[in-house]
């Protein structure tokens, strides 16, 4: 496999991306063990931090494979590398939210922890030099960088993988509070779940006792982030089963 390892044409903050030489329609994503917080200006890793999350991302794109949603993932490669269908990302993160909290919480002066009697999807151009904003469905128009259908199949599918997500979550006594997603288009212009669905991108709460179980660990220095991440890994072993 470490064969078609090609070049490294793309480092991220959490991963990085790679050529697969016997196929330009793969790319080999590679997870890092580090973390980092409000557009990178707080920085941290951890040991493990980039196979776990290669783990967790793995079974939750099989999990939504089976529930009919369309990713990009093809194939989970040792030791922290997964092997993609190479997609042209659609430059505006999904975020959608079941319950209040973070930044829109805190945008309408709303405590957190409010559940809403229906899930709010907001759009965030990907641009790091402008750290993401808010932008309305206009403004993704008026930037000339989607069309209306698209936003209304980037909706639909949001919508589909929370509903999946939630129950999923649930089984593992989690409340899915809100999270991210990216969609890319491949080579036959089809669009896909894209980039990862892990607790960097999540808002897991424990249902007895609250606990986060995600990224706002190291966020808001609540230690036992590497702990936590561990224990969502091992809930989701036992409801979808796992490869080690
Ligand atoms: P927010 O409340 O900070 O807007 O975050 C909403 C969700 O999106 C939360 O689960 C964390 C996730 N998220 C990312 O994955 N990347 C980001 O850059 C931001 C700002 C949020
Ligand atoms: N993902 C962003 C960063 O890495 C922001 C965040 O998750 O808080 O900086």
């Amino acid at each position: 496999m470490k064969m078609s390892l090609g070049k490294m044409i793309y480092e991220g903050k959490a991963k990085k991306v790679y050529q697969w030489t016997e196929d330009k329609n793969k790319v080999f994503l590679e997870f890092k063990d580090s973390l980092t917080a409000f557009n990178a200006q707080k920085k941290g890793s951890f040991e493990n931090k980039g196979s776990i999350n290669r783990d967790i991302a793995v079974l939750i794109f099989q999990y939504l494979k089976s529930k009919g949603i369309p990713s990009h993932f093809i194939e989970r490669i040792e030791d922290r590398g997964m092997l993609v269908q190479q997609v042209e990302i659609i430059p505006f993160e999904v975020v959608v939210r079941n319950w209040l909290a973070g930044s829109t919480a805190k945008k309408l002066g709303i405590p957190e922890g409010k559940v809403l009697k229906k899930p709010l999807v907001e759009f965030y151009l990907k641009n790091d030099e402008l750290a993401d904003p808010f932008v309305s469905e206009d403004q993704m128009l008026m930037l000339e960088l989607t069309t209306p259908s698209e936003i209304t199949r980037l909706k639909e599918l949001a919508l589909q993988i929370n509903q999946q997500l939630i129950q999923l979550f649930d089984q593992m006594n989690l409340t899915l509070v809100d999270f991210k997603v990216e969609f890319g288009k491949n080579h036959q212009g089809e669009i896909l779940l894209a980039d990862e669905i892990t607790p960097d991108c999540c808002r897991l709460w424990d249902k007895t006792t609250q606990e986060k179980f995600d990224k706002d660990r190291f966020r808001r220095d609540l230690g036992s982030v590497k702990e936590s991440y561990t224990e969502v890994l091992n809930r989701m072993k036992k409801i979808v089963g796992g490869q080690s």
